[in-house]
């Protein structure tokens, strides 16, 4: 059972500047909300229990915006009659409950991130998301996990994107398609060039990962940019025959990581 999930949340967020020098993208309101809470909301309709949020020194607001008791109680006191507060407060502390913070002060990519959590882990698998990475309409986690039940194995969720736009992604290589929606990986590239990207299928921040995969990110090396990346683990637990399933998810996707699609995401969801 997937009841753990990882978000790596100590990126610079250098795309979305000079916003982002003062306030960590997460905490930014889409439609009225910061974008993390939709991440979150995503997890716990997904059955998630426990959540853990990788941060850094410089992005502590993030933790700071579960941490206002004191301010929420004063505030409730004076404004006795305010349901809004009284209801944001109560929705605060409800994650907080869930939350568990590790921090990842040197920004060396996704892998390191996650090796962070190696000690937290409980089960044979888990789940992690990418912030930048909003699906709407679907939830992909839980779609992710109802797959993971059935095959048992790691899942990876998936896009068909542009040709031109393959350097920007994670991009698999297909070995077949077992449904109409989910297929077997053979391989992964991180951000390869468009002559050497081996389909147009990328990988979206969604990821049911298995604990082994710990052993590999010790060991891991630096690859594409310079960053120490978890598609690089991925790889090597492909060729060891651990067995992946892509999922192209059926929700829509949504790219928080750019000032447009920033604002894009903003116009769709007012929409829903
Ligand atoms: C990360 C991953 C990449 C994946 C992407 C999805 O890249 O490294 O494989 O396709 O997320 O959003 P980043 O967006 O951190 O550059």
């Amino acid at each position: 059972m997937i009841k753990q999930a990882i978000i790596p949340l100590a990126g610079l967020g250098t795309r979305l500047l000079p916003i982002t020098s003062v306030i960590p993208k997460e905490l930014l309101p889409i439609n009225g909300k910061p974008a993390i809470e939709y991440i979150l909301q995503e997890c716990i309709e997904a059955g998630i229990q426990k959540v853990i949020f990788i941060i850094s020194d410089k992005k502590r607001n993030i933790k700071n915006y579960f941490y206002k008791d004191s301010f929420y109680k004063k505030i409730i006191k004076k404004k006795k009659k305010d349901k809004r507060i009284k209801f944001e407060y109560k929705k605060i502390k409800k994650y907080k409950k869930m939350i568990k913070f590790v921090y990842q002060n040197k920004p060396l990519g996704t892998g390191d991130a996650v090796l962070k959590c190696k000690n937290f882990i409980k089960s044979s698998h888990f789940l992690m998301l990418l912030p930048d990475d909003l699906i709407i309409y679907k939830n992909c986690s839980l779609e992710m996990i109802k797959l993971h039940k059935k095959y048992k194995s790691s899942i990876i969720a998936s896009k068909k994107v542009n040709k031109k736009e393959v350097s920007r992604w994670g991009i698999f290589k297909i070995k077949k398609f077992i449904t109409k929606n989910s297929f077997l990986i053979e391989d992964v590239i991180e951000k390869p060039k468009i002559s050497k990207a081996p389909s147009r299928h990328a990988i979206i921040g969604r990821y049911i990962l298995p604990k082994k995969i710990f052993t590999l990110l010790e060991k891991q090396r630096k690859g594409q940019g310079g960053e120490i990346h978890i598609t690089d683990a991925i790889k090597k637990l492909i060729k060891k025959n651990e067995t992946f399933f892509g999922h192209n998810f059926l929700g829509r996707y949504l790219d928080c990581g750019t000032m447009t699609g920033y604002i894009n995401s903003s116009k769709e969801i007012s929409k829903i």
